[in-house]
């Protein structure tokens, strides 16, 4: 590695997250005024502590496909409006609306990210949410938020035009020819509130659509949205083993490429960036609603959603996975300029809630990992003889994949070099030698590792198999040679 030649920057909202209106997340996750943890505002203190401590840097909200029929003039003021959630059909109360969610923000101390409804809304509701946010008094929805007792506008930097609305499974999905043309004009109303606003809009690796919506809407964007979960699981909760998910660890990055060949082409990668807005390795199990054919009774489409909330499915699989990712988003840091873990909260994400308090869940724990013991400078360096090992697909095939997945770093506040490194090997451990180019020497170094006995480890309630372990600083003589347990991620720290 070359402590001396830094490549690039990374934002710290590539560590960022999505909380949506989806089954435990808001209600019975972080929102739940029952709760003996939650404090007078009804949120659980235990969730935010566990936030704050993986230093949240942005929280996408209100989703997902439940944004594309959601009304947010219904969840404002001292009057909420139950309404029926036509995405997910439940009904929506409505008690945790805008006001809640900032002050959730607030509290975690991240950036919120609105995502408006472009599925069933129109320019003139999405920009009039700009208005009640950030317009400091001026016009009816700015005063509906000083009526509500939010005297200063709330600054809401990024705001996302719509979700996945190419999609046929949204609510209100657009052609890419009726998608240009809504991005652009709410982009130009929503601008027209609030100049200083950051916008993105909803897109995919499709060129054809993505080629509409940079032509036409391109000048008002600052940023460009793409979704990815790569274990999909909609109908059939068929989750991946380890093997099958290190198969995945193949296909990170092609969504980037393409996305950025394109911005490229089109001379709007110094202008755009992309936000990788939702992603996990496992998508989300909600049965008999993406379809034709709705489900009829609540154990047709709602019951099963509990199957989400089985701790043992989120293995050291879901933590190397979710590693390796990390790794690819810092090694595109130049591009990504954010990304949002999917959810955070209960669902696939990182913290479970229950009556009796918390888990934190083995991606957790590769966050806690990331954001606290690896740097912000992403450093050249290279794997001399990169060793790869074959892994077997889910459904059939096989995938040659690298045993190790390596990002340099250093930490610009005082010089700490970083090395993430995740073997991805089942059972075998591999050595790491370390050496620095350009006449540094390491006089010491430590290793921080998250993982677990085996590649099934996993976290519950009452019990923690997978956990970061924190080594002592050693002497080192020049290089560094560290062993790398199977199944592992660690961070590599050397000054
Ligand atoms: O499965 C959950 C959904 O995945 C989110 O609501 C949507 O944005 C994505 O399709």
């Amino acid at each position: 590695m070359r402590p001396g030649r830094v490549m690039m920057k990374r934002d710290a909202m590539i560590y960022g997250h999505f909380i949506e209106h989806f089954h435990r997340q808001i209600y019975g996750g972080v929102y739940d005024p029952n709760s003996p943890f939650a404090g007078g505002d009804g949120l659980r203190t235990d969730v935010l502590e566990a936030m704050k401590k993986i230093r949240v840097p942005v929280l996408r909200w209100p989703g997902g496909c439940f944004v594309s029929s959601y009304d947010w003039k219904k969840a404002v003021g001292p009057k909420r409006t139950p309404v029926f959630d036509k995405a997910w059909r439940v009904e929506e109360p409505n008690t945790f609306g805008t006001d809640e969610y900032i002050a959730m923000c607030r509290k975690i101390g991240c950036e919120p990210y609105i995502c408006t409804n472009a599925g069933t809304g129109t320019a003139q509701e999405m920009s009039d949410w700009v208005e009640y946010c950030n317009l400091e008094n001026e016009g009816e929805f700015a005063k509906w938020r000083i009526a509500n007792g939010h005297a200063q506008p709330y600054g809401v930097k990024y705001w996302s035009i719509g979700n996945e609305n190419y999609g046929w499974w949204e609510l209100g999905a657009k052609s890419s020819d009726e998608w240009c043309r809504l991005a652009t004009e709410a982009a130009k109303l929503m601008v027209h509130v609030d100049p200083d606003a950051e916008l993105s809009a909803a897109a995919l690796t499709d060129i054809d659509w993505n080629v509409k919506l940079l032509r036409h809407c391109g000048p008002w964007l600052k940023w460009i949205s793409i979704h990815r979960y790569w274990n999909l699981a909609p109908n059939e909760n068929v989750l991946a083993n380890y093997e099958q998910t290190m198969a995945y660890t193949d296909d990170l990055d092609t969504d980037i490429a393409k996305v950025r060949g394109l911005l490229t082409a089109m001379g709007l990668d110094k202008q755009i960036k992309i936000a990788f807005d939702e992603w996990n390795l496992r998508g989300w199990h909600h049965p008999n609603v993406h379809t034709i054919r709705q489900g009829r009774t609540k154990d047709e489409y709602v019951t099963p959603r509990d199957k989400n909330d089985i701790n043992s499915d989120y293995t050291m699989a879901d933590a190397v996975f979710t590693a390796c990712f990390l790794n690819t988003l810092n090694r595109n840091a130049d591009i990504v300029g954010m990304a949002n873990f999917a959810p955070i909260a209960n669902t696939r994400g990182c913290i479970y809630t229950h009556e009796g308090g918390i888990v934190l869940r083995s991606t957790y724990h590769v966050f806690d990992l990331y954001v606290n013991y690896l740097g912000d400078e992403i450093l050249d360096g290279w794997m001399d003889s990169p060793e790869t090992m074959t892994a077997g697909r889910l459904g059939g095939g096989e995938a040659v994949v690298p045993v190790l997945d390596v990002v340099f770093t250093r930490r610009s506040e005082d010089g700490v070099l970083a090395v993430a490194a995740v073997n991805k090997h089942a059972s075998e451990a591999r050595s790491l030698t370390l050496t620095l180019e350009g006449g540094a020497q390491a006089k010491a170094y430590r290793v921080i590792t998250v993982n677990g006995e085996s590649t099934e480890s996993y976290n519950d309630v009452g019990m923690e198999q997978v956990t970061l372990a924190q080594g002592e600083w050693m002497a080192a003589d020049g290089e560094v040679c560290v062993t790398l347990a199977p199944h592992s991620v660690n961070v590599i720290q050397i000054k």
